[in-house]
């Protein structure tokens, strides 16, 4: 037949699909997520997420070593404290549980690692909000001054990279400034910039304890139907400073992953959250999809959608991936 078109000349073996691949796909841009809790000799499994663990500082060799293993040197740190208030006051404490951690870490591994860490306050705080409460309400501007002497925590003990989760308003420039005058300049901050009020952060809270004690954190994360307001955040974050922006989460957002990228020229990250891993696993399990190939099919479209960094609990998975080809 007399077919001017026949795009299947290039999709005829394995080497022609590589060599026209239009998403190259590295273990550089991966980051896996790590939870630390407050006690000794802890590694304790996570029901909500299979597969994941919460830590005890003593025993992070262990996940450090394995994330090595695999070809990963990038973490986030996220830590769950034993003591919990209203002001969350173990976020920032000198020895409090992710100061701990980065610090247990980097006395083992120093350079060979990459610890960026969470800064929010949902964990540490009795009313499982991500910042100070006047009345029911959380009040933006009182936050920050706690925003900042978390992040501030973090960089003293040791931390590569600040990540701050909490979407107050105005906290990448009042970070950035807080850093940059107590002698952190060189820190970059990946700013959780356009961070959805989104159920997918269902078994993260499960784990982390973290649910909000009453009402939800619709006043301060964005609504899931806005993908303008998506870009006008992220926009600010960068006038503010920010160093990476991130979409979060990963999967239902590829939209706003692809719309930010045609307006940034910052390195864009997004964060394939704990609801998007156990349902890729659970069902999984259930034997009712393939979950290596779905993991593979899932991160190539976060890469395809423009992210660089995806910051997923597959990490190691994926990497290892990547390293036997299903993943180009
Ligand atoms: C802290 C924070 C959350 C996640 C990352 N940082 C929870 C939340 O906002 O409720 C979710 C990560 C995940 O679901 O894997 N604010």
């Amino acid at each position: 037949m007399d077919l001017i078109n026949r795009p299947r000349r290039l999709r005829s073996s394995e080497l022609v699909r590589g060599m026209i691949r239009e998403t190259r796909v590295s273990k550089d841009g991966l980051i896996y997520p790590i939870f630390f809790e407050e006690g000794e000799n802890i590694k304790a499994p996570i029901e909500s997420m299979d597969g994941q663990f919460r830590y005890s500082p003593d025993r992070a060799k262990e996940a450090i070593d394995d994330c090595l293993a695999h070809g990963i040197n990038k973490v986030l740190l996220f830590g769950i404290p034993k003591e919990k208030d209203e002001v969350g006051s173990q976020a920032y404490a000198e020895h409090g549980i992710v100061q701990e951690a980065v610090r247990a870490i980097k006395e083992e591994y120093k350079d060979q690692i990459y610890i960026v860490t969470d800064v929010c306050m949902c964990e540490y705080t009795s009313h499982g909000h991500c910042g100070i409460l006047c009345g029911h309400d959380v009040d933006n501007d009182k936050t920050l001054d706690y925003l900042n002497a978390i992040a501030l925590s973090h960089a003293e003990a040791g931390a590569d990279m600040v990540a701050p989760s909490d979407m107050m308003d105005g906290r990448i420039g009042t970070i950035r400034q807080t850093l940059d005058a107590n002698g952190y300049s060189n820190i970059p901050i990946m700013s959780y910039a356009a961070k959805y009020a989104s159920k997918f952060y269902g078994p993260f809270r499960t784990a982390a304890g973290s649910a909000p004690s009453f009402g939800d954190r619709k006043s301060y994360q964005m609504d899931p139907h806005n993908i303008r307001e998506a870009m006008k955040e992220a926009l600010y974050d960068e006038d503010e400073g920010a160093d990476i922006l991130m979409v979060k989460p990963a999967l239902s957002y590829l939209d706003v992953i692809r719309a930010l990228s045609e307006r940034t020229d910052l390195p864009i990250a997004t964060y394939s959250v704990s609801g998007e891993y156990a349902m890729i696993k659970n069902a999984g399990k259930a034997g009712l999809i393939d979950e290596y190939g779905i993991m593979c099919e899932s991160t190539v479209s976060m890469f395809r959608a423009g992210a660089d960094i995806i910051i997923t609990y597959y990490a190691k998975e994926i990497a290892d991936a990547i390293k036997k080809g299903d993943i180009g």
